[in-house]
């Protein structure tokens, strides 16, 4: 391949945010993690950028009042832009409750000419209770947890998501599948 002669811009690198948003236990971690995983093995640069893990660093102060539960969501969003520009395909994985925040995430990607597609994990709340991958909401119904979301805090459906995953009756390899199978039909991804 020749390099791109002087003068000519080169193409935008092939960064982009696709950002699982659902309840707690809805499958945003593990859809997540599988996608990289996927596109890694196609040859695209990937990162994962997971609510539980930030919360142990970058967002240790903050807790899981509105306020704060806004701010983490921005700074994710920061984040996951700044890696995007910098040409990653950017997997977030967060609970993200609020319409708002989402979509002013969504906003910043734009200004930076950047894709952002909004996957909703839209797995029911009586499935995810089911599932219970962290024993939580059994927590939260005994009045443990005084702001878990789906028990005792809002979650805001998206209204304008790109992409929306029922993983109920579906296998995570199924559902990865379907996301991947997306993610090429809207054309978000560069070539690696
Ligand atoms: N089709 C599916 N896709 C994703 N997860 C599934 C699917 N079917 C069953 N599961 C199970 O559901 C659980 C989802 O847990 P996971 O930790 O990914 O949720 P989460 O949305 O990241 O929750 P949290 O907000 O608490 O981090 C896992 O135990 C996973 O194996
Ligand atoms: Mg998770």
């Amino acid at each position: 391949v020749n390099p791109p002669a002087a003068g000519v811009p080169s193409p935008r690198a092939p960064g982009a945010t696709i950002w699982f948003t659902g309840l707690p236990g809805a499958g945003k971690t593990t859809l997540a993690v599988r996608v990289a995983e996927a596109l890694r093995a196609t040859g695209h640069a990937a990162a994962g950028l997971d609510g539980d893990a930030l919360r142990t660093g970058l967002n240790a102060d903050l807790g899981f009042s509105p306020e704060d539960r806004v701010e983490n969501v921005r700074r994710v969003g920061e984040v996951a832009r700044l890696f995007a520009l910098a040409g990653l395909v950017v997997l977030v994985s967060l609970i993200s409750p609020f319409e708002r925040e989402r979509e002013l995430v969504r906003r910043r990607h734009d200004e930076s000419g950047l894709p952002f597609v909004l996957v909703h994990v839209c797995t029911s709340l009586q499935v995810c209770e089911e599932r219970d991958p962290k024993g939580l909401y059994a927590r939260a119904r005994r009045g443990e947890i005084d702001d878990f979301t789906g028990v005792s805090d809002p979650y805001e459906r998206p209204a304008s998501a790109e992409l929306v995953v029922d993983t109920e009756g579906r296998t995570p390899d199924e559902s990865t599948a379907e996301i991947l199978a997306a993610l090429e039909s809207m054309r978000v991804l560069r070539p690696a």
